[in-house]
C-alpha cells in the first residue's frame, strides 16, 4: 500500500486498509530500506529455494535498487499471507500489489489462461522460451488478455517453474496404471480432462494442502515440477515418480493496474524492469533448481524416479493429444489451438 495510493481513497477506506494491512504507512517491514515512499506486497504459496522464490527476490534485489529505495518490496512466500484461493481476490482489491501465480490458478478469471495447462505443450524445458515469449500466439494471448485487463491485472512477465512430473505410491509407466487412482490438480479444467483420459479421478486443491492431502491419503497422488515437489517434502510421503515431463508449471507475474498507474512513470518504468530482468534471472536458474531438486529427492532415499521412455512418454500423450486439446478450443481460442496443433510434431 502506498501513502499516495491510500490519499487516493476515502479516510474510513484508509483506515480500515491501514488496520488490515502490517506496514501501511511503517516503512520498511519485510521490506526494503526505512525511506521507501511506495510499498509492494508480493505473495506467492511456494518457497524461496524454488524458481518463483528465488526471483521475487531478484525482483525485490533489482526494484531497490533501481528505485533508491524509494519502493521497498515486501515478499510473502509459502501461503504465509495468502493462499491459493485468496491471492487473486487480494490483488484486485490491492491488498497485495503483485502475485505470480500458475497459470491455472487464473482459471475463473481468465480461462484461457489455461493453454500453458495443454498437457504436452512442451517436450523439453528448451522448448519453453520460444512459445512463451511475450511476441508469440501464446504469450500474446496471456499478455493481452482482455479479462485481466478488464479486472485491474496486469501481466508483467512470464515465469517458469518447469515440466511436471506424476508422483504417487504406484509405479506409472503407462495410462492403465493411474486407473482408479485419484490426483491432486491445481483448478483447471484442462488438468481435471487429462487425469480422467489416463482413467484417474482429479481433486482441486490449494497447494498448501497437498502435502497434508497426501499424508493422509485424502489423494493418492498429484503432478508438480522436482522444485516443488521436494521443497514441500511431498517426496517423503509418495514412493514413486514417473519423469513424465508431461506438463508445465509457468506463472504469470500480475500487479495490480490502479496501484501501478498510481507511481510516477519513472517508477513504473523501473517496475517493469525489474520484471524483465528478474524474468530472465528465472529462466536462467529454473532448470538447476529442478535439477538439485530432483538430486536431493534421489539422496533422501525414499522415493523411486521412474524416467519414462520416449515410447512410455508417447502413450500417455496419445491419450490426451489431439483429445484434450480440441475439448478446450472454445474456452482457450479456437485460433489458438488450432495453430499448437498444426504446430504439433
Ligand atoms: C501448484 O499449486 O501445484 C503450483 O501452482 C504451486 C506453485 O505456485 O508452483
Amino acid at each position: 500500500m502506498t501513502s499516495t495510493y491510500v490519499k487516493a481513497l476515502t479516510g474510513s477506506t484508509a483506515i480500515v486498509l491501514c488496520v488490515a494491512l502490517a506496514g501501511c504507512g511503517a516503512r520498511g517491514g519485510g521490506g526494503g530500506g526505512g525511506d521507501a515512499e511506495y510499498t509492494i506486497k508480493f505473495s506467492h504459496v511456494v518457497t524461496g529455494d524454488t524458481p518463483k522464490g528465488k526471483a521475487a527476490e531478484e525482483f525485490k534485489k533489482v526494484l531497490e535498487e533501481k528505485t533508491d529505495g524509494k519502493i521497498a518490496v515486501e515478499i510473502y512466500p509459502n501461503s504465509e499471507l495468502y493462499g491459493d484461493e485468496d491471492e487473486l481476490q487480494a490483488l484486485q482489491s490491492n491488498s497485495v500489489q503483485m502475485l505470480a501465480p500458475a497459470s491455472a490458478k487464473f482459471t475463473t478469471l481468465a480461462p484461457e489462461l489455461q493453454v500453458l495447462d495443454l498437457p504436452f505443450l512442451f517436450d523439453s524445458t528448451e522448448d519453453i522460451p520460444e512459445i512463451v515469449s511475450p511476441d508469440s500466439a501464446v504469450g500474446k494471448a496471456i499478455y493481452e488478455n482482455k479479462k485481466l485487463a478488464d479486472n485491474k491485472v496486469k501481466v508483467m512477465g512470464l515465469w517458469d517453474n518447469g515440466l511436471k512430473q506424476l508422483s504417487s505410491n504406484e509405479p506409472m509407466r503407462k495410462p492403465s496404471d493411474l486407473n482408479g487412482l485419484s490426483f491432486r490438480i491445481q483448478p483447471s479444467d484442462v488438468l481435471r480432462s487429462q487425469f480422467k483420459s489416463w482413467g484417474a479421478s482429479a481433486t482441486p486443491m490449494a497447494f498448501a494442502e497437498v502435502y497434508n492431502a497426501l499424508q493422509q491419503k485424502v489423494v493418492d497422488g498429484q503432478e508438480n515440477p522436482y522444485s516443488n515437489i521436494e521443497s514441500q517434502k511431498m517426496h517423503t510421503v509418495q514412493k514413486h515418480i514417473s519423469e513424465s515431463n508431461h506438463g508445465y508449471i509457468g506463472y504469470v507475474l500480475v500487479i495490480n493496474t490502479e496501484f501501478l498507474d498510481s507511481l510516477p512513470d519513472d517508477l513504473q518504468a523501473d517496475v517493469q524492469e525489474a520484471a524483465d530482468e528478474s524474468t530472465a534471472y528465472n529462466r536462467e536458474v529454473a532448470v538447476d533448481v529442478n535439477n538439485d531438486a530432483k538430486k536431493a529427492i534421489e539422496d533422501a532415499g525414499t522415493t523411486e524416479i521412474h524416467p519414462l521412455s520416449e515410447q512410455e512418454r508417447k502413450a500417455f500423450k496419445d491419450e490426451v493429444v489431439p483429445k484434450v486439446w480440441q475439448q478446450y478450443g472454445e474456452v482457450i481460442g479456437q485460433e489458438l489451438v488450432d495453430e499448437l496443433l498444426a504446430s504439433e510434431k
